[in-house]
């Protein structure tokens, strides 16, 4: 079990044996629970009471996140969709999922989930816990019905008992199939980066034209990308233009004000999350200064923060500078289970 985890490079963890025999004495082997180091300015890493990070859960979170036994033609895992070299995103404009079928938009990061106020580009899910269900069933995503999931994590040689450790002795269900993905999931936080230390008062931590880059972020970006996590978790019309098959936040509040807002996404790591914008419409980051630059489409309801900058293209290459120091690991990293 440790090692497994250890193996995980997002969980520099310590995995610290907690009292929990302590807590529970009619389970007195209930297990470790993990703890995921955050940088320096997240606030402590959210976590509900009802799912908490006991180790066997995550380890078994992170088993089910790679086995592509929860689609229809056991292909696909939610980690083809969100690889962890390339921070839980996937590198493709527009997901594929069974069978090839392309979806509307672009698979966001994973790094951070844990923080965000809502999930999905239109903010469509609230929790962890409930959102698993929608790629699960989604025809375009992995195709399978939750029961017939259920059934195949049943018949597993395997997967049964690993829930009943997991759980308290219950087996596979929607409840713990989802607890156990989402806590997995939380915990994927960044490690620390340049960024970080800068905040934190190490001015060297930057190069010279990073810190251009950051001045110049702070002046007209951090409105909407604020703080450690580099998002206000608000949603926001940049500028992108949308057609009626993906109206952004409408779709969920059919509010016609809505129309073009999407969240405001995190930017960490975000120099290994292309391409960019919900429908991935962008390959570089010199195309998303470049759209900033020109004061976004001009599309209707568009956020007065967003205007013509008129930057130089020093200006332009220093911002581009400073969003590669959010950058988190030097390498590529595995974390697929070989189990
Ligand atoms: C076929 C590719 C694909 C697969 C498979 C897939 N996802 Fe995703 N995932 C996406 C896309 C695309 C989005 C964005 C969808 C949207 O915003 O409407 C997304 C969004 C998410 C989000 C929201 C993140 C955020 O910041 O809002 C979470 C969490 C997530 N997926 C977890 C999972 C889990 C867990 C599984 C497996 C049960 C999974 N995904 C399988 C493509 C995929
Ligand atoms: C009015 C709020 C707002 C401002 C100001 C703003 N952004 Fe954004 N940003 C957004 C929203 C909303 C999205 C998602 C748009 C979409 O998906 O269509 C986004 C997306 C991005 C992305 C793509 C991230 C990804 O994972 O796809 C990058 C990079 C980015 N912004 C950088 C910047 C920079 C650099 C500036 C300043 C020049 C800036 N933003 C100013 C709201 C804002």
């Amino acid at each position: 079990m440790l090692a497994r985890l250890w193996r995980g490079p997002f969980l520099l963890a310590a995995v610290l044996a907690m009292a929990a025999s302590g807590c529970d004495s009619s389970s007195p082997e209930r297990p470790a629970l993990v703890t995921v180091p955050v940088p320096q300015g997240f606030a402590p890493l959210p976590v509900p009471p009802q799912n908490p990070l006991y180790a066997d859960r995550v380890a078994l979170g992170e088993r089910l996140f790679f086995d592509p036994v929860l689609s229809r033609d056991r292909t696909v895992s939610c980690g083809s969709c969100h690889l962890p070299e390339l921070s839980f995103s996937d590198g493709r404009q527009r997901s594929v999922g069974v069978g090839g079928a392309t979806g509307l938009r672009n698979a966001p990061s994973l790094l951070n989930v844990a923080y965000r106020k809502s999930l999905f580009w239109d903010g469509g899910a609230l929790f962890l816990e409930s959102q698993a269900l929608v790629p699960l069933e989604d025809p375009h995503e992995m195709d399978l019905a939750p029961e017939a999931a259920l059934e195949r994590l049943r018949e597993h040689p395997e997967y049964p008992v690993l829930f009943e450790r997991a759980f308290d002795g219950d087996g596979p269900s929607v409840q713990t199939l989802t607890y156990a993905l989402a806590a997995y999931q939380r915990t994927l936080v960044s490690a620390p980066v340049a960024f970080d230390r800068y905040r934190a008062g190490d001015t060297s931590a930057l190069s010279p034209e990073a810190r251009d880059g950051l001045a110049l972020f702070q002046t007209h970006c951090s409105a909407c990308h604020a703080g450690a996590q580099l998002t206000t978790d608000g949603f926001e019309n940049n500028g992108t233009s949308v057609t009626d098959d993906d109206p952004g936040r409408e779709r969920i509040t059919f509010a016609s004000g809505d129309r073009g807002t999407f969240r405001v996404p995190s930017l960490r790591a975000v120099a290994r999350t292309a391409p960019y914008f919900h429908d991935g419409r962008f390959q570089t980051l010199e195309a998303v200064v470049a759209h900033y630059d020109e004061g976004g489409d001009g599309t209707p309801g568009q956020s007065p923060r967003v205007r013509p900058l008129r930057l130089s293209s020093g200006e332009k290459a220093a911002l581009v500078a400073f969003l590669q120091t959010l950058d988190d690991r030097p390498a590529a990293v595995d974390r697929s289970p070989t189990r």
